[in-house]
């Protein structure tokens, strides 16, 4: 039976794990936080609500990593959050750190686990764990994708007045400002949403999206949990259950796109194995700049972390 191990036990991480636990298809969760007990009594509160929302799915809280061990996947979402006026670029210096020594400590207790990242930067972060862990690129890879579009899916449903269930999309490059929301590639139940809006409302979206994880640091004060925990969680559940569904995830390129040494994100297939497949869409000329700068202002942060040395 499967073993998921959650890595930070603040917002994201216990909304991750309490949406698997109610997806109720796994044996046990470990919810881990450095901190003490914190941990431990998130996981007691999601265990508590099993009777009553009706699973059985074990939520085990720990600061000890020998939980962990044999996980067959692990989110790690430590690190600290965004404050108003930061970018997630600002939170490099404190992150990289944090992401290096949990990957290395899950790596001592977990042979050949899936590592999803969720911690920001996204994409230099999921660089960081793919150089910690060892493993391979298809094992290693990054929440953001299903995250923006899903927020992209959000504006679109609101101003088409239809469910957010009908709206299908693709978004490419770094989880922030430059991320490349396509148009092109969105229907809603098939069809093509530039027949249902027009382009300057489409237009305003896409940049709403694209800033939309720093309009909820503005409302909030601190950024998002609920949907960025649900969307890691979808990425758990698409592999375990081996569904090869295609989702925009942060993954390693190696000349596709014609980009390589870095992590963003594009469409892969999730399956058992991690990424089954990584998959070229046939980009325009304007796409394709588009994704060149999302991904020049990724390694920009890959430069920063590089100095950093924290290997
Ligand atoms: C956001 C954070 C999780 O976009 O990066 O809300």
């Amino acid at each position: 039976m499967n073993k998921v191990t959650v890595v930070g036990a603040g917002n994201v991480g216990a909304t991750c794990a309490n949406v698997l636990a109610h997806k109720d298809f796994i044996k046990e969760v470990v919810l881990l936080d450095i901190k003490g007990d914190f941990a431990k009594g998130k996981a007691l509160d999601s265990w508590q609500q099993a009777s009553v929302d009706y699973y059985s799915t074990q939520i085990k809280g720990t600061d000890d990593y020998a939980d962990t061990a044999d996980s067959d996947i692990v989110v790690i979402t430590a690190g600290i959050p965004r404050k108003p006026g930061m970018s997630r670029d600002d939170l490099i210096s404190t992150n990289a750190k944090i992401v290096t020594m949990v990957t290395k400590s899950i790596m001592e207790h977990s042979k050949n686990p899936i590592i999803i990242i969720v911690s920001n930067p996204l994409d230099v972060m999921t660089l960081a764990a793919f150089n910690a862990s060892g493993l391979d690129s298809s094992r290693v890879f990054g929440m953001a994708g299903i995250l923006d579009t899903a927020r992209y899916r959000a504006f679109l449903a609101t101003a088409l007045n239809v469910s957010p269930k009908d709206i299908q999309a693709i978004l490419m490059g770094g989880h922030g400002d430059t991320m490349v929301p396509l148009p092109r590639y969105t229907t809603v139940s098939g069809i093509p949403v530039t027949d249902m809006i027009d382009a300057e409302k489409l237009d305003a979206i896409v940049e709403r999206t694209k800033k939309g994880g720093g309009e909820l640091v503005k409302l909030m004060g601190t950024s998002a949990w609920y949907a960025p925990g649900a969307a890691a969680a979808q990425m758990v559940e698409t592999i375990l259950k081996d569904e090869n569904r295609i989702f925009p995830c942060c993954a390693q390129l190696n000349g596709e796109y014609g980009l390589k040494d870095i992590f963003l994100g594009v469409p892969v297939k999730l399956g058992r194995n991690g990424i089954e497949e990584l998959i070229e869409l046939n980009l325009n000329d304007e796409e394709k700049a588009l994704l060149k700068e999302s991904a020049e202002h990724v390694s920009a942060v890959i430069d920063v972390y590089k100095k950093m040395n924290v290997g």
